[in-house]
This record gives structure tokens, C-alpha cells and sequence, in this order.
């Protein structure tokens, strides 16, 4: 019997993939309250059109933590949080097909020339994703020792921090800007529907219906 007391409660990511989030959203048939798009709101639930369905708008490693958890029962999350986070209570049912970049090991541009990475045995990376790093790199057995940072890791070879950083590169701007090119690819990135397994099972026909809308709602964006 599901539990129809609580309410769902979905999970949305601050910053700049919001605005590519809430089309989707709202094409499932979730509108959030007004204050939801109010800047000068410091509101983090909101109610939604939905009277069992509350919106929160968290960092984006946060809605992994609050789904991983069942404080969330939905959320979208970036396969960069996912693959990090890699939590087992984590269901990743749907691709939404929006926050497209790429995972990637970069170094600056006067190193890259004679810098064959096949060769390395250890690295030095800074990242704001050591387990995705180390992961990758031991697959094919070399060491890599992460400087964790929490943004602006373009910024670590340019201060002399270390050489070789991994990141989320999209245009290639920011690369550019710092004088740094991508030598690897670790992984291509995209958002996805993230839903809590022990809701699906206590609650399967309410997050089923919305794993199904926010499909419906997926096709209907892209074409
Ligand atoms: C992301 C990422 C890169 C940049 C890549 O940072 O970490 O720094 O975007 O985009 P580009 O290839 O189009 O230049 P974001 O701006 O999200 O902030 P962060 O540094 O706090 O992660």
C-alpha cells in the first residue's frame, strides 16, 4: 500500500542546468509555485501543481545524496555526480537527454605536444571527482594521486598546483581561456532521472506514473 501521506518529494539541481531541466519538468505536468522563480527567494521546497509533490533545489552532488537516502524520492543528477557518488540505492532509470559535455583528463598545451598519457605510470590530477579519476586511471594500472578542489580546476596548472586536471568540458572555453587542451575522454555526460530504489518498491505506481511522464516528456522535447 503506498504510503500516500508523504509527500514525493523531487530533487532539482541549482545553476545553470536548471534551466534546461525545468522544461522538461514542467512538460511531465510539475509546475513549481511562483517563488520558484524568484531570485531574491530563499525558499529550498517548493509545492507544485501536484498537491503530493514537492520540489527542492539542491546543489547538484546533493540531490545524489538526498536520493541515495529516500529524503528525495526523484532527481536529476548528472552521470558526473552519478558515476562519483556510485551509490547502489541510486537507480538511474532515464536518460533526459539535456547537459551534454564530456568527462576529460586535460594539460596545458606546451606539455601536451611531447606527453604521451599511455605512458604515465602515476598522475597528478586535480579534480572534483577523485573516485571517477582513480577508477579510470587504475583500469589500465597507472596511480593517480587527486588534489580535490570544488570548482576552477582550470585554475591548478596555471597557479603550478599540479599539471593534469579532470573535468567537465562542454565548449571548450574555459579550457581554452587557460591555455589547456584535452588529452583523454574519460566519459560523455548527459542528465539523468535518478529515482530511490526502495521508493520503486514501496511506492511503484506513484514513481512509476512519473518515471512515464517525464519519458512522455523527453520525446515530446525532442522532437
Ligand atoms: C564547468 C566545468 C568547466 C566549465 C566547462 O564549470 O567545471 O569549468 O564548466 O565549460 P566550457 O567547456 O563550456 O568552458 P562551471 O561553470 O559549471 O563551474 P564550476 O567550476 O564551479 O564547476
Amino acid at each position: 500500500m503506498a504510503n500516500t501521506e508523504q509527500k514525493l518529494v523531487l530533487a532539482l539541481p541549482k545553476g545553470r542546468i536548471l534551466d534546461e531541466v525545468m522544461p522538461i519538468v514542467r512538460a511531465a505536468g510539475i509546475d513549481p509555485e511562483a517563488d520558484f522563480d524568484n531570485p531574491k527567494s530563499r525558499k529550498l521546497s517548493f509545492a507544485t501543481n501536484v498537491a503530493n509533490l514537492e520540489i527542492i533545489r539542491v546543489r547538484s552532488f546533493d540531490v545524489a545524496t538526498f536520493v541515495a537516502y529516500g529524503a528525495a524520492h526523484l532527481g536529476v543528477a548528472g552521470l558526473d555526480v552519478l558515476m562519483e557518488f556510485d551509490n547502489a540505492e541510486i537507480y538511474a532509470p532515464l536518460d533526459l537527454g539535456i547537459g551534454y559535455c564530456r568527462m576529460s583528463v586535460a594539460e596545458p598545451q606546451e606539455l601536451s605536444g611531447e606527453d604521451d598519457p599511455a605512458t604515465w605510470s602515476h598522475v597528478r590530477v586535480a579534480t572534483k571527482y577523485p573516485e571517477i579519476t582513480k577508477k579510470h586511471f587504475a583500469s589500465r594500472g597507472v596511480q593517480a594521486e587527486c588534489i580535490k578542489l570544488n570548482g576552477a580546476m582550470e585554475l591548478a596548472p596555471v597557479m603550478g598546483l599540479c599539471s593534469r586536471i579532470v573535468d567537465l568540458v562542454s565548449t571548450g572555453a574555459t579550457l581554452k581561456a587557460n591555455g589547456l587542451v584535452e588529452v583523454e575522454t574519460i566519459a560523455e555526460i548527459t542528465s539523468r532521472l535518478a529515482v530511490n530504489r526502495t521508493a520503486m518498491k514501496t511506492r511503484p505506481t506513484e514513481i512509476g506514473h512519473w518515471i512515464k511522464r517525464f519519458e512522455e516528456a523527453i520525446h515530446a522535447h525532442a522532437s
